[in-house]
């Protein structure tokens, strides 16, 4: 079954045809990074405009790459939630004029859920179910149970600021360009992470809950040469960039593999842009080498449309086809 998978819900126009939910035969993603630079975070608007004017190129890329003829695919999916409203609608409307004009099916794919698939998509091995889900994106911060392909509980969500979000605006206040989580991840390789003693926030009551807001204020002070106790001198933003970066993954980490511990789960399986950090993974691998860590693979860490084709492939397996009242939801699902 080929699948066509669209995605637009952010910065990234993404087409890709996906052989039986698993075999990748084009991923072809066009990034609106240049666009949004200049502003230090994304413009809706002409992220929209971005995604009108390439959607069909990318679209006609992926086809060619793939080998296929349009008339060949056999369910189109598209992410319809979460994301920017506008940008959603340009990818849902693609669909939908797709499945009415070839006559071919339609689902809606949650664009979370989806980054989640991509690391289960990236694996060759089976999944052992019940496992821990980590969804660490631009725009959320999750930690699930997932039972099944399709069956979560969340577990804790970010309470302020999604983990990358953290990132970017912890970035722009270093003077860093945008998307900031590369560019600190690079600058805290030369850096002292015991230089300042940063923490992420608690919530009280949700233990697994997130808070990366104050975590980013306490770096504005620090850029600033202030602290708590008065001024610090010589501000190095590599020791900066360090010691943020290790007080938000520390905080992850932590509440990751007590989750694991409390729901007695040996896999741990992680989706969505900040999981392209090597720190990242090597800090988890040195925490805990007892758990199995399932990460996304190439091409598949970012925004892009491999993952939406997929989950929708296993969607339509399970439960069938969307009608073309399907809706764009700005709000995440979970
Ligand atoms: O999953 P994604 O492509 O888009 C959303 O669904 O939000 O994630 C983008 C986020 C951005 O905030 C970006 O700064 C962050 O992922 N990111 C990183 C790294 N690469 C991308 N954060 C930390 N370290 C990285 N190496
Ligand atoms: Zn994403």
């Amino acid at each position: 079954m080929f699948v066509l998978g669209i995605e637009s819900t952010c910065d990234e126009t993404g087409c890709s045809i996906v052989k039986n939910g698993k075999e990748i035969l084009s991923n072809v993603v066009s990034t609106q990074i240049d666009l949004h630079r200049e502003y230090g975070g994304v413009v809706p608007e002409l992220a929209c405009r971005r995604h009108i004017d390439v959607i069909i190129p990318v679209l006609d890329e992926a086809i060619k790459t793939a080998g296929i003829a349009l008339n060949e695919i056999d369910l189109i999916a598209v992410a319809n939630t979460p994301g920017l409203i506008g940008a959603l609608l340009i990818g849902l409307n693609t669909a939908k004029t797709l499945s009415l004009a070839l006559d071919k099916p339609l689902i809606g794919v949650n664009h979370v859920e989806a980054h989640l698939y991509a690391a289960i998509m990236s694996c060759d091995q089976p999944i052992q179910f019940p496992c821990i889900g980590v969804v660490l994106s631009g725009g959320h911060s999750a930690i699930l149970l997932i039972r099944s392909v399709g069956d979560y509980l969340v577990i804790g969500q970010t309470q302020d600021d999604a983990i990358g979000e953290a990132f970017d605006k912890t970035a722009k206040i270093m003077g860093l360009p945008y998307p900031g989580g590369p560019e600190i991840e690079q600058l805290a390789k030369t850096g002292n992470s015991k230089a300042y003693f940063f923490s992420a926030g608690r919530v009280k009551g949700q233990p697994y809950a997130f808070s990366f807001s104050g975590l980013k204020t306490a770096v504005l002070y620090a850029v600033r040469g202030q602290n708590l106790q008065g001024s610090i001198e010589n501000v190095r933003l590599q020791d900066i960039a360090a010691s943020f970066q290790k007080a938000a993954f520390d905080d992850i980490i932590g509440k990751v593999i007590k989750a694991a511990e409390e729901h007695g789960c040996r896999t741990v399986i992680f989706g969505g842009g900040v999981t392209s950090n090597c720190t990242l993974r090597d800090s988890f691998s040195e925490a805990n080498r007892e758990l199995e860590y399932i990460w996304p693979g190439s091409g598949l860490v970012l925004d892009n449309a491999a993952m939406i084709a997929g989950l929708g492939y296993h969607q339509f397996i399970s439960k069938g086809g969307d009608t073309l009242s399907l809706e764009a939801n700005p709000q995440s699902l979970f």
